[in-house]
């Protein structure tokens, strides 16, 4: 249900925003636009093909804001990293999911880049002064009762958790800019079921005071993990919408763009050889 209506969204604001179109052209654009940054690259072909099969002979082009995109390449460039295309196309997915979910998972192995992508797409809403709030947390690092809190017993008396304080302080900032709790950390039935009620549409985090702290229109939950094979059930149909962060063969992207940056400072180095093998082994 929680799929069906999420592309039920999307294909909303595609025919807002285009109401020239045809119904099933829009509904062909949200099902494979909102689908694809799930899907990881090996079996991209078998999703296209399901798409063929349900609409054929009809192709409509990825709906692309290039203004947006121009951003995106600014900023991705003012963190000093590589504007390549499937890292730019990462940032933009992040958004778009963004713009429709309140919790995404960011997943993939480590070192593929899951944090610089956040990054980057912060840098793009400072950028076009959208007044983006950060604050991110190892739940692992902590135990449960210090990122939610606890009363104890004998005294009846409330600790507040750290999760909790980070998450009631940006209930109460005031401003419409995107705030953002990242949990960073390999996900564990102890702590996530507790973000249950957060993660699907009640929105509310209920603590063990009684005290109900709302997730804001604003407010976003973004988790970067590896796997989600230690997930619940329960959580795994919440986190309906992950980002593939460049998995399979597209892992590697941003060393393959390395040899061309080497070969200016390295001219004696055939570093075409040295990377593309390297990128291909690992
Ligand atoms: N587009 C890019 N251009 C240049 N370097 C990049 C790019 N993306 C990632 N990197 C480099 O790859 C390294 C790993 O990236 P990052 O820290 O985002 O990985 P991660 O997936 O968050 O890893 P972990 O699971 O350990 O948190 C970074 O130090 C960064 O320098
Ligand atoms: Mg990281």
């Amino acid at each position: 249900m929680r799929a069906i209506k999420s592309v039920l969204v999307v294909a909303g604001s595609l025919k807002r925003g285009d109401t020239q179109r045809a119904e099933d052209q829009v509904l062909m654009r949200a099902l494979r636009d909102f689908n694809i940054p799930k899907i990881v690259t090996d079996d991209m072909p078998v999703f296209m093909g399901l798409i063929r099969d349900l609409f054929p002979a009809l192709d409509v082009p990825r709906k692309r804001d290039m203004d947006f995109e121009k951003h995106v390449r600014q900023s991705i460039l003012n963190l000093k990293l590589q504007a390549e295309d499937n890292f730019v196309l990462k940032v933009v997915q992040l958004e778009e999911l963004l713009a429709v979910r309140h919790s995404v998972f960011v997943i993939g192995n480590a070192g593929t880049g899951k944090s610089q992508v956040l990054r980057a797409l912060q840098r793009t809403y400072q950028n076009t002064k959208r007044r983006p709030v950060w604050a991110d947390l190892n739940p692992k690092a902590v135990t449960n009762d210090e990122l939610f809190g606890i009363i104890n017993s004998a005294t009846r008396e409330w600790k507040d958790g750290l999760f909790s304080s980070i998450m009631r302080d940006l209930a109460n900032i005031s401003h419409s800019g995107p705030k953002w709790m990242v949990l960073d950390g390999d996900i564990d039935p102890m702590w996530i079921e507790s973000l249950n009620t957060v993660m699907d549409d009640n929105k509310v985090l209920t603590l063990a005071s009684n005290e109900r702290i709302p997730l804001n229109p604003s407010m976003r939950l973004l988790f970067e993990i590896s796997h989600l094979r230690t997930a619940t059930p329960a959580t795994v149909s919440r986190a309906g919408n992950p980002l593939k962060q460049l998995t399979g063969s597209t892992q590697c992207t941003h060393y393959q763009t390395l040899p061309k940056i080497f070969q200016k400072t390295h001219e004696k180095i055939d570093t075409n050889n040295t990377f593309a093998g390297a990128c291909d082994q690992y």
